[in-house]
């Protein structure tokens, strides 16, 4: 067991006097290229890192569903009967309302996903206490929310015997995000944390919700993946995320196309004609960055990791310029990241903050790390937290 697996068990042996009938546990993510276009339903490519969280669970025998953390000392009890009420109205109510603090309405709302989604009653299912550990950077952009949901999911699936397929578990991940704590996020990060696999990125197309695993060769090539966390936080339930889904939606409105995904690069023209200026350059970077994911996979698997560095620095631009969802510190990252010779990078998530991306020659790493602590330092930034993650396995049970 890892010692955050085991911090998970000793949290929930101070909770309940016993030990835990399972352990699951589920990955954050990096998105190696593919940004904001998931709700446009189009392509992503992201990986899961080996950062993991751990819920240490076990039944009751009433109805009551009790979470606790590592990252706040209290727990948090809901009547599993309650759930609906909580959670089943406006997006985010129970969180907004103050009746549950944002980060147990990520297991809260899963658990009121997957019964809503299994249709069972909720009389009929035995309480549960959950305990959860983490390892996953928070606000960092990797996406330690998904990471919470997919252990839940796993988690609750095993004890409530409910039968999810790893797509039904991203589902109700992407649910318990959207209602129960009220961010209008796509469904990428529950897919790559859930399904992810060692050595490789999950290619989705986010309409049909197909997948397929794509190669990565990182090792094979020499190669290493530096996250340059800028530790500037972000939150995706207010403000610039929003903003832009709004703005995608009214693109797509305008130019008569059910999303964003139905447009091409040779379609950019009309929408010059068509859509004011920033609405256009907004809908540019979901058209174009869907084309470069298209040409990533196809690089990765035609040349391999070295021949994609030209299409993450042209996302990160088109995310900079366009879609503007970048921040100094992100720029930064990039731009010293590529001076001390990356072969490509770029910021990853939904943006605003969080964290950058390097491919980088294991070779030059150490060198890397300095060129960017240096120029954050140069900037006066605070400086960054970086460490390098490697193509990991989604959910599990690890006891
Ligand atoms: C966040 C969301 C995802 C996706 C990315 C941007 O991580 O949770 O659904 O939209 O931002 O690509």
């Amino acid at each position: 067991m890892t010692p955050t697996a085991q911090s998970a068990a000793a949290l929930f042996e101070r909770l309940t006097g016993s030990a835990p009938e399972r352990i699951w546990s589920a990955p954050g993510r990096a998105n190696l290229i593919g940004e904001h276009t998931d709700y446009n339903e189009g392509f992503v490519l992201p990986f899961a890192i080996e950062h993991r969280t751990y819920a240490a669970v076990g039944r009751r025998s009433d109805g009551i569903i009790r979470v606790v953390s590592t990252f706040d000392p209290n727990p948090v009890e809901v009547a599993i009967v309650e759930l609906q009420a909580l959670f089943g109205g406006d997006a985010g109510e129970g969180v907004r309302s103050g009746s549950v603090p944002e980060w147990a309405a990520y297991p809260l709302g899963v658990a009121w996903a997957a019964l809503a989604a299994d249709g069972q009653g909720a009389t009929q299912i035995p309480g549960v206490d959950i305990a959860i550990a983490s390892d996953v950077p928070i606000g960092a952009g990797l996406s330690s929310s998904a990471a919470i949901e997919g252990a839940t999911a796993g988690a609750l699936d095993d004890l409530w015997g409910l039968g999810l397929t790893p797509l039904d578990m991203a589902k109700i991940g992407r649910t318990a995000e959207n209602q129960a704590v009220g961010a209008p996020t796509g469904i990428m990060d529950q897919v790559a944390s859930i399904m992810g696999q060692t050595d490789a990125a999950t290619f989705l197309d986010c309409r049909t919700l197909e997948t397929q695993a794509v190669d990565l060769g990182f090792a094979r090539e020499h190669l290493a993946l530096l996250v340059i966390d800028t530790q500037v936080s972000h939150s995706h339930s207010t403000g610039g995320y929003r903003d832009r889904r709004e703005a995608c939606e009214r693109g797509a409105a305008a130019l008569g196309v059910p999303a964003l995904r139905d447009l091409t690069v040779g379609d950019l023209d009309r929408a010059r004609a068509v859509l004011d200026e920033v609405t256009f350059r907004r809908v540019a970077h979901i058209v174009t960055e869907n084309q470069r994911v298209l040409d990533t996979v196809e690089a990765l698997r035609a040349e391999g990791p070295r021949a994609i560095g030209g299409l993450l620095v042209a996302s990160h631009v088109s995310m900079r310029d366009d879609f503007e969802i970048s921040v100094p510190e992100l720029d930064t990252a990039v731009e010293s990241a590529l001076e001390a010779g990356a072969v490509g990078a770029r910021m990853t998530g939904g943006g605003f903050g969080g964290a950058a991306i390097a491919l980088v020659d294991e070779a030059r790493l150490e060198q890397t790390r300095e060129a960017v602590a240096d120029a954050f330092a140069r900037a006066g930034f605070r400086a960054p937290n970086q460490f390098t993650v490697v193509p990991s396995h989604g959910v599990l049970r690890d006891a």
